[in-house]
């Protein structure tokens, strides 16, 4: 099968979070099953651009019609890690998507728009045809709208759409002035409620709802939240739209690319282990406590990597901290915040801590730091508010570092309560569960753990086992993507 995946990051090109890496991972293993995958992406200033191969321009001038007249674009191409990849440029001298940052400011629908709108284009006039085309997130979501109401007549009428939602609090609000922009033309049209028009803001276009009504099928990240997305309210908003396509709706749980996360093979560490020789994981907090000047004892080390923000329970995270250090453990928190009182906080967290031996604060992202956490820790805590997938404690579990996590979206349906699940064999357990958003719940769940590790070391070293046997790999999630695909070709 030919397969276009249109998206906004790709590890490690560009990569804000986890969609960067699920876009690639999934090519990935996509491709091992024989078929054919590019990626289409935009050509960001920000990039890694050591991380891609063979750069060269591909297609010069595409013209892309916008408002009444067109921009013209280049696309260049190359390969990240053996994965085929396009990238649009603006010639234009406001070019979209030199911005240093790629997503905070106030016309990113717009530039999304014109992104989405540059893809077809380009696979238009370059004669491509695949038989599927993958769009993730609301940045993509007018790719369906567009392919369905105009491409279609331009001979690209046999084309299905698989449109993944990783994230429904950020749907990419418009006003009209986007369908004059992208030649939408009927504004009562696509101002309709079974059309683009948002559940709550009568004046607002609501992309993402675009994409789940234009798309031939839609998923989100694990089978838990798509079950809340519907039922309860974190589709924010848009439950009663996936109500209506509900036949066309499901969750498929993200993978992790084990050739990228996996202590056998991981080049950022400097010990490399397995299930059967632990002896690295040891090595390999001893790194740690070295590079970030901890203290070397016996006290357990506690991590925190991700995006300090409300969805990933940033109260939560800021308690851990205080009641790691109380209960006698260390911490290591690896996080930015793009909330400026958020970043500041921690900021000033960071000066008043990290004299103190027993933790240190990491503010920014640093992939290679992220991967000696995952090795070096005993724990990971991940205290989401919520959460569609999350491959923090997919990542530790493959690490040997137990989770501990909040049991909500997908945390819920990959972490089993080494105490509490009673309806799993206790050898298939493997962390921490709580439910509640308060501190106590949280103090609950890393009592236990502190506790195991303390008394009982053995059977933590099982219980941290029993978590890298799971096979979170792409494997089974790139078999559920391509029923989907086949299904929709038929
Ligand atoms: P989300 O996509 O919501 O941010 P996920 O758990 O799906 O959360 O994915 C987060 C990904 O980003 C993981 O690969 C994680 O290791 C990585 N990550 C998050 N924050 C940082 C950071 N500050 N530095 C390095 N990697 C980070
Ligand atoms: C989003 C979600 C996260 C998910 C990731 C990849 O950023 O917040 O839960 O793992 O996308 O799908």
């Amino acid at each position: 099968m030919y397969i276009v995946q249109i998206a906004s990051e790709c590890a490690p090109v560009i990569k804000a979070g986890g969609l960067g890496d699920v876009v690639y991972g999934l090519s990935r293993e996509l491709e091992l099953r024989g078929n054919c995958v590019e990626i289409i992406l935009p050509m960001y200033d920000c990039m890694r651009y050591d991380q891609i191969w063979g750069l060269h321009e591909a297609y010069k001038g595409l013209s892309v019609p916008w408002y009444v007249g067109e921009i013209y674009c280049d696309v260049y191409c190359g390969w990240v890690h053996g994965r085929l990849c396009f990238f649009i440029q603006p010639q234009s001298e406001d070019n979209f998507f030199n911005r240093g940052y790629y997503y905070g400011g106030n016309d990113d629908n717009m530039r999304f728009a014109f992104f989405s709108k540059a893809a077809l284009e380009f696979l238009l006039v370059s004669s491509k045809r695949p038989d599927i085309i993958h769009c993730h997130d609301w940045q993509t979501g007018l790719v369906p709208v567009m392919l369905y109401e105009v491409y279609k007549y331009h001979g690209m009428d046999n084309q299905r759409v698989c449109y993944t939602i990783h994230n429904f609090k950020h749907q990419g609000m418009a006003g009209a002035d986007m369908l004059h922009a992208t030649g939408l033309n009927r504004e009562e049209y696509y101002f309709q409620y079974d059309h683009l028009k948002d559940n709550f803001n009568p004046f607002a276009l609501n992309m993402m709802k675009g994409g789940i009504v234009y798309s031939n099928y839609v998923n989100t990240v694990s089978p838990h939240h798509a079950w809340e997305a519907r039922f309860q309210d974190v589709g924010y908003g848009l439950g009663h739209t996936l109500e209506i396509y509900q036949d066309k709706f499901s969750g498929i749980l993200n993978g992790v690319d084990y050739n990228i996360w996996n202590p056998e093979v991981d080049e950022f560490i400097p010990h490399q282990y397995s299930i059967d020789n632990l002896k690295g994981k040891a090595l390999n907090k001893k790194a740690l406590r070295e590079k970030l000047l901890l203290k070397d004892c016996d006290k357990p080390i506690i991590a925190y990597i991700g995006r300090l923000d409300q969805q990933k329970g940033v109260h939560l995270v800021h308690h851990a901290m205080y009641y790691a250090l109380d209960r006698g453990a260390q911490f290591v928190l690896l996080g930015s915040a793009t909330e400026p009182t958020i970043n500041s906080q921690f900021w000033h967290e960071k000066h008043h801590l990290n004299s103190n031996p027993d933790i240190h604060l990491e503010i920014g992202f640093d992939e290679s730091l992220a991967h000696l956490i995952y090795a070096g820790a005993d724990m990971m805590i991940v205290p989401s508010n919520y959460e569609p997938c999350g491959l923090t404690q997919l990542i530790s579990l493959k690490y040997g570092t137990v989770p501990i996590v909040r049991g909500v979206g997908g945390l819920l349906s990959t972490v089993f309560d080494r105490d509490f699940d009673l309806d799993r064999a206790p050898e298939k357990r493997n962390g921490y569960v709580f439910y509640q958003t308060d501190n106590h719940a949280l103090e609950t769940a890393m009592e236990r753990a502190i506790g195991l590790y303390k008394e009982f070391p053995k059977e933590f070293e099982q219980l941290f086992q029993q978590g890298m046997e799971y096979d979170y790999s792409w494997n089974n999630s790139g078999k559920k993507y391509m029923d989907v695909y086949n299904h929709i070709k038929a």
